[in-house]
């Protein structure tokens, strides 16, 4: 009798213990502003999780590269530091060459061929292509098509010439730059403004939405909508954390990071139409398109940059992006 009510007196204390252990805090780390498709990814991520997994699991989302830059968050999450990211697919050059594709310059004709890309099998295959190197895949989420813009307008090829563009950590940005007579300067997002307003660069590549937030818009006198490259993340996080997590909490970790990027691309769709024509009625910038005869001319000097990098990310996988498109 003894025996079995210190059973119980133990067994209590073990739940009472468990029931007050502290919840599993998960860092999300980001560098652009909250009204942005990943920012609002970022948001609903919390509040599903944290309402789903009351007292077990806390999200606690920095964004504007308060935490990490897109520089280091990949390293401070090996170390632990951090347990949720989504670096632009550019980002990930030391990582893997796969991802790599998705910078290719005029590969996809539009969000929809992204989308079918990224849900094929091909795309799906993408996801584990840091599994090596400690990272997990858990999912694309969009931004949208990228911009030109710069001090000067920009309609043909030869209007970059000799002109300094930041881009970010990605070897084929800078080929795509360099296809057309520019400068590439690699550069984090965090300095973006600020290059530009002092003029120590002439422009910069980014997509709508980032354009607005973090208001380029007022320093850049002209916006080239070129669409002529994509800008979308990889949400990743190590895993070394994700196998920590009990296998009720990971279903519920992802189920609830699915729908947040199911929101958060709903959001970028919404904003590459919204953010643009917030820009334009500002009128603190002119916006022109490219007519089709100049896209044409683009496509002619930077396609062959595909080759350049055919044999790192694979011919196959070249040509499955490009089906993407029918
Ligand atoms: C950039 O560096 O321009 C983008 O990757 C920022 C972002 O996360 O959208």
């Amino acid at each position: 009798m003894r025996f079995k009510s210190l059973i119980m007196a133990a067994i209590g204390t073990c739940l009472s213990v468990s029931a007050m252990a502290a919840p599993v805090t998960i860092k999300v780390s980001h560098v652009v502003a909250e009204n942005t498709p990943k920012g609002q990814m970022a948001m609903k991520f919390k509040e599903l999780v944290e309402s789903r997994l009351p007292g077990k699991v806390e999200v606690k989302v920095f964004p504007n590269s308060q935490l990490f830059g897109d520089d280091n968050v990949l390293e401070a999450m090996l170390l632990g530091d951090v347990q949720l990211a989504a670096p632009s697919l550019s980002k990930f050059d030391n990582y893997t060459k796969k991802l790599q594709i998705f910078d290719l310059p005029f590969l996809f004709k539009d969000m929809a061929a992204v989308e079918s890309f990224q849900n094929s099998d091909s795309g799906q295959k993408l996801l584990d292509s840091l599994e090596k190197k400690g990272l997990v895949g858990l999912g694309y989420l969009h931004n949208g098509l990228k911009q030109l813009s710069a001090n000067a307008p920009i309609a043909t090829p030869e209007d970059t010439s000799g002109k300094k563009f930041r881009i970010q950590t990605s070897d084929v940005l800078a080929a795509q730059f360099e296809a057309v007579d520019a400068v590439p300067v690699k550069k984090p997002f965090s300095e973006v403004f600020t290059l530009l307003q002092t003029k120590a660069i002439d422009g910069q590549e980014n997509t709508w939405s980032n354009i607005y937030s973090k208001k380029f818009f007022e320093v850049q006198d002209y916006i080239t909508e070129s669409n002529h490259g994509l800008l979308d993340y990889l949400v990743v996080t190590s895993k070394e954390f994700w196998m920590t997590l009990d296998a009720d909490t990971r279903k519920v970790v992802k189920t609830s990071l699915d729908e947040a990027i199911a929101h958060g691309n709903k959001i970028a769709a919404e904003k590459a139409e919204s953010d643009k024509q917030a820009i334009i009625a500002s009128g603190r910038t002119k916006v022109t398109a490219l007519s089709d005869e100049e896209r044409k001319a683009w496509v002619k000097v930077m396609k062959p940059v595909w080759k350049q990098f055919e044999k790192e990310i694979g011919a196959d996988l070249i040509e499955a992006a490009e089906a993407s498109n029918q």
